[in-house]
């Protein structure tokens, strides 16, 4: 079932991402070689408290931190290291802040000092496909001509589309229906409508789309070790159009 949110609703969730976007905006300052995921995790904890807000991902089906740190192969759900970014690292962080009962969700990847040209090419086009994505979703579009608009653009640039991990509705609960995917034929799927809120998020690979999880349960690589990059915003279907939750 696809629980559409009132007006109220969605402006509270608006409040949860002005923070989150607030937080990613101090993180993007602070990415340079030699800091720690651990050190941005802390930060981002005390940063969500001290507005009145919580990590919704730490104990999130036991997972133990606010952040998910993803460094270079790693696609999403890498835990925070106290091991110091190096120049040429691409990372992603990823945070959910619960702000009075509502969420908001959104990842950003970041370049650390001197990255190549393809790490480079990556990340625009992670970014660029997100906001694809966005553009088709329109109250009267389906949620495939989202995954595909997406999938279109990352695969022209040459990147493959993860498929094992994908967008979701997102309200009071951090996981709701729709599934949003990044991939997969224009035209299918649930129709998109006024009052649906869902993250898009994708994940663009230079190799293969993918993917194995380490011993730890969590932590989702490339398979075959080629470098990973995702831009999610929190997105609220309004009759004016999508609306970014997530930014500031
Ligand atoms: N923020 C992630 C998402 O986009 C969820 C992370 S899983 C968690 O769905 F366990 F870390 F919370
Ligand atoms: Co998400």
């Amino acid at each position: 079932m696809i629980i559409l949110k009132s007006t109220e609703e969605i402006a509270m969730m608006r409040e949860a991402g002005k923070i989150l976007a607030a937080c990613h905006q101090e993180i993007a300052g602070m990415l340079k070689p030699g800091i720690t995921t651990w050190e941005i995790d802390q930060f981002a904890e005390k940063f969500m408290l001290a507005h009145g807000a919580t990590p919704e991902q730490k104990g999130y089906h036991g997972y133990p931190y606010a952040t998910c740190a993803s460094v270079n192969d790693v696609i999403c759900h890498g835990f925070p290291k106290q091991e110091p970014l190096k120049d040429g690292d691409i990372v992603t962080i990823d945070m959910v802040v619960n702000l009075n009962g509502w969420l908001a969700d959104s990842a950003w990847s970041y370049g650390i000092g001197n990255i190549s040209e393809q790490a480079s090419n990556l990340l625009e086009t992670t970014k660029e496909s997100l906001f694809k994505g966005i553009e088709m979703a329109v109250a009267g579009n389906r949620i495939g001509d989202v995954a595909h608009a997406v999938q279109t653009l990352a695969e022209s640039r040459g990147f493959s589309i993860v498929r094992d991990f994908i967008g979701h509705g997102i309200g009071s609960e951090m996981h709701e229906k729709p599934d949003v995917p990044h991939y997969g034929p224009a035209g299918k799927g649930p129709r998109i409508k006024e009052g649906m809120v869902f993250t898009i998020e994708p994940m663009l690979n230079t190799g293969s789309y993918r993917t194995k999880v380490d011993a730890d349960g969590w932590t989702a690589r490339t398979i075959d070790g080629g470098l990973s990059a995702q831009y999610e915003h929190t997105i609220a279907i309004t009759s004016n159009g999508p609306v970014i939750l997530t930014e500031l």
